[in-house]
């Protein structure tokens, strides 16, 4: 699963899809983790899909990821800052790539 010390252990090498991209990565096949507050490890997400359902404000949208090996879309936390902490996601995603950080 994701590693919830990826603030520590990685570093943000730039900005995409309006979140910050921890890295590294290599294009199309590493992507690093998206997002702070909710972070998304890209190299992990499957596009499972359960996160977009389920999230009660919308934070998610699908993102193209061309050539990744996991999957070729993946779950862009564009709208992180309306998280309201409720760990849905958390628990869904059936592969643990997501983080929430409540601040
Ligand atoms: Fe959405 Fe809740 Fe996950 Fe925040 S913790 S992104 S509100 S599902
Ligand atoms: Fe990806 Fe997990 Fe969401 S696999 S699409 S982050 S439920």
């Amino acid at each position: 699963g994701i590693d919830p010390n990826f603030e520590r252990n990685r570093e943000q090498v730039g900005e995409e899809h309006d979140v910050a991209v921890w890295g590294p990565v290599d294009p199309p096949e590493q992507l690093g983790i998206r997002g702070t507050h909710v972070a998304v490890d890209f190299d992990i997400c499957l596009a499972d899909g359960a996160c977009l359902e389920d999230c009660p404000v919308d934070v998610f949208e699908w993102v193209d990821t061309p050539g990744h090996g996991e999957s070729e879309i993946k779950a862009n936390p564009t709208d992180e800052e309306q998280c309201i902490d409720c760990m849905l996601c958390v628990d869904v995603c059936p592969v643990d790539a997501i983080d929430v950080d409540p601040g």
